[in-house]
């Protein structure tokens, strides 16, 4: 071996054990000096060597170059949330339910992390990809960010293709130093560690992440056929250097968990970071599939939420918000104040009904309640403390924005503004069809797109894709140069080719969230045999029921959507579902695994294959697997399909399931 490469192997080992005391064990053992020479020596090393540069290189953490934007990335599997409980009898009632199925499993109990989950992928025992969660299914390419996370190991003994998921976070003394920093510079302190840690996060210069000092626990394996269950597979996930929270505890029963939730209650206010709860999983992934899922979240796991933070303050003034479908919401404006680690200046007073029935007036002392991400919400008012001069609530009778009269239909608690021309509608509106779980665009905010509605480059949805003939006029936005121009039109120029059902829901259509516009999607195909269809095909689906139906129609049959639907095909939007899952497909109902690489397509592709004839792709082997494909280079999961017995397709075999049906 030469010299250089000893030395250069020599470096990266002295570089890997000071960044480990430093980061790991909170105890520095030389000089940032000291530190610095060994990395400079390493860096110029390697550019005389650039054959000898590995991914796992402790150089590989830092000097990551500034990104003009994040990429998108499909994960492999969604990543979900969970459902929440907010007591210990509902702690039971989440139990109760999973023994009312016939099953009696332990859990295991873990601190709710307050940051932001991301999903990692290791190819070759490297880290290949890290990703945020985004709406579950596609979200963000933030590697090089990931990498400036030293507690976060960039190469692991396990060489096979390997996911796990984690909560990326900040510190609490990470947090008082980077807000000090900020405020000396004249820099808007955060609001809170994991506003801070999803703050930095989205930066696009990785070595500004880098700086400030952010880090992870994992806790989740997705490739799961090495163990059976989850606290097997956090040891193992921990034997591989990835960090592991301290405080896991596998519980036998649900007394057990109640134990460490109030343990967790009592040690919450001295743990170095800030927790928001406590996640209680079911301990055996054989139980995954059998206890199975809501629509939205796995019913083997669910969050326990420490109870929201109260406070008093004073309702200075009820202002009236409408929203994108016209309806009227009274807002309390509020005396400033901090509640859950956030200023609130403002809070939900939901209806009319609502504020009657609690007697709010205007200039009483009221309770705010804030929970994490939730809306703040007035939860009651103190009638002893009222000054004489409060003013009872009163609803108004006329939309603040253009004056129509407002509309209170029967059975319903809001009022609306049934005006579609009103101008707070139809901005609110242009917000809700670039919000996340619609289209999606990023780089076009409330701020923006109430600047450019107001400049009448952007009125209706249509104009979003036009906006490419304006540039001259944005140039002269500030704040608007010439790059975030070409980063936005390019957003804008990708989303075209969203699925159907992200356009329904952005089109904003009352009563249609995004759950009833993927059921419509799915079950219609394209947007002009959803335009076609009649109540009485409407309500024939499960779940649509007569008022969303009435809705739909109604929005159908005006000239004007009609017209808009038609300029949006013309300027090349997507109208079509295209991952739609077909009845009767050769994988209808089947559980399938692939592994190893499949010499015709890539995995997202054969996994959209098996979607669309009605199967699922799970990522692990399980005796509730119907078939394995097998690609080249297969791991470990064809021996556990192969003891399990399960049927085994190659790429060819694979190809016919597939060919019969088409
Ligand atoms: S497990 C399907 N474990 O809480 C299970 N999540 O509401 C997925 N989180 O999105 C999550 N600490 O961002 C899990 N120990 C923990 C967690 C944790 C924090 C976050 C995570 C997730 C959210 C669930």
């Amino acid at each position: 071996m030469s010299d250089d490469k000893k030395r250069i192997q020599e470096l990266r080992g002295k570089i890997r054990r000071h960044n480990h005391a430093y980061y790991v064990e909170d105890n520095p053992e030389i000089s940032d000096y000291e530190y610095d020479k060994l990395m400079q020596e390493l860096i110029d090393l390697e550019e005389k060597h650039p054959e000898l540069v590995t991914p796992d290189s402790p150089t590989q953490r830092v000097g990551g170059k500034p990104l003009d934007k994040f990429e998108k990335v499909d994960h492999d599997t969604p990543m979900l949330s969970l459902g929440n409980v907010f007591s210990e009898e509902e702690i039971r009632d989440f139990a109760g339910k999973i023994k009312k199925m016939g099953y009696n499993p332990k859990f295991v109990t873990e601190y709710k992390i307050d940051g932001l989950s991301v999903s990692l992928v290791y190819e070759d025992g490297y880290l290949s990809r890290a990703a945020t969660r985004g709406d579950g299914e596609t979200g963000e390419d933030i590697t090089a960010n990931v990498k400036g996370i030293y507690t976060l190991p960039l190469s692991i003994p396990y060489k096979e293709h390997l996911e796990v998921r984690g909560e990326i976070f900040m510190s609490k003394a990470s947090f008082r130093k980077l807000n000090e920093q900020r405020l000396e510079k004249g820099e808007e302190a955060f609001k809170n560690p994991r506003n801070a840690a999803a703050g930095s996060v989205r930066q696009l210069d990785p070595e500004v992440v880098r700086k400030r000092n952010l880090d992870i626990f994992i806790y989740f394996l997705m490739d799961r056929d090495m163990v059976d269950t989850h606290y097997e597979s956090l040891e193992k996930v921990k034997e591989w250097g990835f960090p592991v929270n301290e405080d896991i505890r596998l519980c036998g029963n649900v007394d057990e968990v109640i134990e460490f939730v109030r343990e967790a209650t009592t040690k919450r206010p001295d743990l170095p970071y800030e927790i928001d709860g406590v996640v209680i999983k079911v301990n055996t992934f054989d139980l995954y599939e059998k206890i199975g899922y809501t629509a939205k979240y796995p019913k083997w796991a669910t969050a326990y939420k420490f109870p929201a933070e109260e406070v008093v303050t004073i309702l200075k003034d009820i202002r009236f918000q409408i929203g994108r479908t016209g309806v009227v919401k009274p807002v309390a404006e509020l005396e400033p104040i901090t509640v859950a680690g956030t200023t609130v200046s403002r809070a939900t007073l939901h209806n009319e009904d609502y504020c009657k029935k609690k007697d709010i007036h205007v200039g009483d002392y009221v309770v705010i309640r804030k929970a994490g991400d939730v809306i703040p919400e007035v939860i009651k008012t103190l009638p002893e403390k009222r000054p004489d001069d409060a003013q009872p609530f009163e609803m108004i009778d006329e939309c603040p924005s253009c004056g129509t009269g407002l509309v209170r239909k029967e059975g319903e608690a809001d009022y609306y503004c049934p005006n579609p021309d009103c101008e707070s509608r139809k901005i609110e509106g242009l917000i809700h069809f670039v919000s996340r779980d619609a289209y999606n665009i990023d780089g076009l905010g409330e701020r923006i797109i109430t600047e450019f509605y107001n400049d009448g480059v952007l009125k209706r949805i249509p104009d979003i894709f036009r906006l490419g003939d304006h540039v001259s006029k944005l140039v002269e936005k500030e704040g608007f140069g010439a790059k975030s121009i070409e980063n936005l039109l390019s957003a804008i120029e990708d989303s075209k080719d969203r699925e159907l059902d992200k356009l329904i829901f952005g089109l904003g259509i009352r009563h249609v969230g995004s759950k009833v516009a993927k059921i419509l999607a799915n079950e219609f195909k394209t947007i002009d045999n959803l335009m076609d269809a009649d109540k009485e095909e409407l309500t024939s689906i499960d779940t649509i029921g007569e008022k969303i139906a009435d809705s739909i129609i109604a929005y159908f049959n005006d000239d004007g959507h009609v017209a808009m639907i038609d300029e949006l095909k013309e300027l090349g939007l997507n109208m079509k579902q295209k991952t739609h899952i077909q009845k009767s497909g050769a994988f209808e109902g089947k559980t399938v695994v692939i592994t190893g690489s499949l010499p015709s397509y890539t995995r997202k592709e054969a996994k959209a294959l098996v979607e669309q004839q009605g199967g699922n792709v799970t990522s692990s082997v399980s005796k509730n697997t119907d078939f394995l494909i097998v690609g080249e280079n297969p791991g470990s999961k064809l021996d556990k399909a192969k003891s399990l017995d399960i049927p085994i397709k190659d790429e060819e075999a694979f190809k016919t399931m597939i060919k019969e049906e088409s």
